[in-house]
């Protein structure tokens, strides 16, 4: 029997809601995320989000408008609630009319409300079923889900696992995270009935990334996904680094070292954002007597920003800390987000065509790896 050639439409209700071409996600990640980055993703049909929490509050403007000279394409931004400047972002966020912001532990409903009345998606990411479930009813409108695979601060739970848990467990399109780098795992996200991809290490992981190139050579050389690798050693929580020098250096400190080095880069974290000691230690007391941040972890907290600026901005590979996913391991080359974009579509559209050619005659496919 001939096999009629079908042609595999990607589009779902993410690129709907975003504005996007292809139902693929960049996100924020902290001093990678920016308006380079951005466009570069929404001109090559995926939907960019811009690392709010980590942009100067007095660039943070200019940094969006920069997006906007360089695509008319939709895009994001992201912001955390212990960041001083939360408020700024959401007031640029529904001021320059952004598709969506993203959020770890999100606003108070008033803002998520606000948010929403203005027509700013609001699209939190979650690493467990629990805060799915509570970020949908604080609002939310879309929800990625990040399996434990991930880069930077991570969960336990694989992406197979959570992300079937979530998809049960929420009515709202969800958006899958953890481990994303090729169209294999596109259409096998797709066939699992999340909406779309998000991934940060493949992002990372191209030419129009603000990375320096020796330090993404450092992630284009990982081969083994043992050596990208949870620890908590650098501020308390646990985040998936690649194994370098210094993440074996701080796992080495004693605790009362350690400590001392947290209090250092506290204060020039706080100096960095305009703070004064006031200042500090008024948001010192305000993380830790939140829900879950003791005041030890408050003061290491500050610990990842410093670490991973002296890698991801300074360019030194072996000073600072390296946060990437395992999919580092298997990502072999830079490519620009364009032809990266257009590889994982074309790719998952194949994967996907094939898959629905068994059903019409399964002696002409090959399906695996056979
Ligand atoms: C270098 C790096 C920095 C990151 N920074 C942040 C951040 O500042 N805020 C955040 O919510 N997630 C951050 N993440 C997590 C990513 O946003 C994303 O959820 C994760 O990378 C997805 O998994 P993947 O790396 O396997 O694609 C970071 C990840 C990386 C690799």
């Amino acid at each position: 029997m001939a096999v009629e050639a079908m042609s595999v439409d990607l589009r779902t209700v993410l690129c709907e809601r975003l504005g996007c071409r292809h139902p693929i996600v960049q996100t924020a990640m902290g001093w990678v995320a920016d308006a380079r980055l951005v466009a570069a993703t929404s001109n090559a049909g995926g939907f960019g989000f811009l690392a709010g929490a980590t942009i100067e509050p007095d660039k943070l403007e200019a940094e969006i408008r920069k997006v906007q000279s360089l695509t008319d394409r939709p895009f994001g931004i992201n912001f955390h609630m212990f960041q001083p400047n939360a408020m700024q972002v959401v007031d640029l966020a529904i001021r320059y009319r952004l598709r969506a912001v993203s959020y770890g532990r999100g606003p108070d409903a008033a803002t998520i409300r606000r948010l929403k009345d203005a027509g700013v998606l609001c699209m939190p990411t979650v690493g467990a079923v629990k805060h799915a479930v509570k970020a949908v009813e604080m609002g939310a409108d879309i929800v990625t889900v990040q399996g434990g695979e991930g880069g930077g601060h991570t969960g336990s739970v694989p992406t197979s696992i959570l992300l079937p848990q979530v998809l049960d467990a929420v009515k709202v399109p969800v958006v899958a995270a953890g481990g994303f780098f090729d169209g294999r795992g596109l259409a096998a996200a797709l066939a699992y009935g999340a909406s779309g991809i998000a991934m940060g290490t493949r992002f990372l992981m191209t030419t129009d990334s603000p990375v320096p190139g020796t330090v993404k050579e450092r992630y284009v050389a990982v081969r083994d996904p043992a050596l990208v690798r949870v620890s908590t050693a650098v501020d308390g929580l646990p985040q998936r680094m690649i194994d370098n020098p210094a993440l074996r250096r701080i796992e080495g400190m004693s605790r009362a070292a350690r400590l001392a080095a947290s209090v250092r880069h506290a204060l020039t974290w706080g100096r960095q954002n305009g703070m004064t000691l006031p200042q500090m230690g008024a948001l010192a007391w305000r993380a830790a007597s939140g829900e879950d941040m003791g005041f030890a972890q408050t003061v290491m907290a500050a610990n990842a920003p410093m670490l991973i600026q002296r890698s991801i901005v300074q360019g030194d590979a072996d000073a600072g800390v390296l946060p990437g996913g395992q999919a580092a391991a298997v990502i072999d080359r830079l490519e620009s987000c364009e032809e990266m974009i257009r590889r994982i579509v074309e790719e998952a559209s194949a994967r996907l065509d094939a898959l629905a050619r068994t059903h019409v005659n399964t002696d002409h496919v090959t399906l695996g790896n056979a």
